[in-house]
């Protein structure tokens, strides 16, 4: 039988650093704040004009391209996980598929929020397993700092900009994406989201004033649920596939809070030196922080470590995923 394995992985940060001194000059925090409750100091800004999530995505891929050796033109399917869509439309991945020259390749869009990468990743997987495609790029490109309002000391210290990559490949070995459990509620609506923009309540002058085209979060509410959806998830992969803490070589949550990170990982009782943590310099970067992190730490994955991925975002939509490391 097939699998699918991530067989390369890249990832783009702007230069420009946000620290949480220059923040506490925009809004009432501080850095004590911040870095108590949250567990940031500075998260990357994308400054260059006029450039959306797209400039990072295209970063990435060409970066992961050059480093697999693929050629541009082999690649068959790129899935662009986003909540910072250059574009209401058309898709962000297609003006990723052309700023690469990905000439024969098919792409689409995929909204799961912060859960988008192991969302996309899925995706990836059935189209890899069903024989349909054999080389599928994951993109996750999100510009949050243009959903972010820096008059907002609740949300302004959580965001940052980010975009990784990874290549997935067919594999006849006992490797790559081996499980996956999702869950979406709905219920997440009133706690979690940009009010205005979408259909619902289009953009008018209204709706600017109203501060509606940004991040609107109801944080305590989220972090519970992000806590007990992490763990429940994760613990229902290890459940199914015999896994006990000691079999993980690595847990890697998405990254939207140090606090909820060690609470998920003090609940399932994985060793604080097996779970992944990157938080600090960059902030929360939606889909691309879960794969940002693993580019950072890929020096230290090994070909055969057991890793288990954990991501909760907006809807609410969240779940965990099983991989065997195939670089
Ligand atoms: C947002 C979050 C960090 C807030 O932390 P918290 O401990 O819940 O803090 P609260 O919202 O209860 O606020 C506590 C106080 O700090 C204040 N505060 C909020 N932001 C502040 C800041 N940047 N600096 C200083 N004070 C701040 C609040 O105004 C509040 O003051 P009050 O008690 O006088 O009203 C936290 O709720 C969180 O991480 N939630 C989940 C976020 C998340 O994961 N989102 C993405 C999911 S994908």
């Amino acid at each position: 039988m097939l699998n699918a394995k991530i067989s390369g992985i890249a990832s783009f940060v702007p230069e420009f650093k946000l620290t949480n001194d220059d923040l506490s000059k925009m809004v009432d925090t501080n850095d004590e704040w911040i870095t108590t409750r949250v567990g940031i100091k500075e998260r990357r800004i994308l400054k260059e004009p006029e450039a959306g999530s797209s400039y990072m995505g295209i970063k990435a891929v060409a970066q992961l391209l050059e480093e697999t050796g693929t050629k541009a033109e082999d690649v068959d399917l790129l899935l662009c996980a986003t909540s910072n869509p250059d574009y209401r439309f058309p898709s962000t991945a297609s003006v990723i598929i052309h700023g690469c020259e990905l000439k024969n390749c098919y792409g689409y869009d995929i909204q799961a929020a912060c859960a988008g990468f192991i969302v996309a990743l899925q995706t990836a997987n059935a189209y890899i397993k069903s024989g349909l495609y054999k080389k599928v790029i994951v993109v996750t490109a999100e510009k949050m700092s243009s959903m972010t309002d820096y008059q907002d000391r609740n949300t302004c210290p959580l965001f940052g900009d980010a975009a990784a990559a990874v290549l997935i490949e067919p594999t006849e070995e006992n490797i790559g994406i081996i499980d996956g459990v999702y869950h979406v509620n709905g219920e997440g609506l009133p706690f979690l989201l940009m009010k205005a923009g979408g259909s619902a309540e289009p953009a008018s002058h209204e709706t600017v004033e109203a501060r509606h085209h940004y991040v609107y979060q109801e944080g305590r509410n989220v972090y519970k649920h992000a806590v007990t959806d992490m763990v429940e998830s994760s613990k229902d992969i290890m459940k199914r596939n015999n896994l006990t803490v000691n079999d993980i070589d690595w847990f890697v949550p998405h990254q939207a809070n140090l606090r909820i990170i060690e609470a998920v990982g003090g609940r399932i009782g994985i060793p604080e030196d097996k779970v992944l943590v990157n938080i600090q310099h960059y902030g929360n970067t939606s889909a691309a922080s879960i794969p940002l992190c693993l580019d950072e730490y890929k020096n230290k994955l090994k070909k055969g470590d057991k890793v288990v991925l954990t991501a909760f975002g907006a809807g609410f939509t969240w779940g965990a995923m099983y991989i065997v490391w195939g670089i």
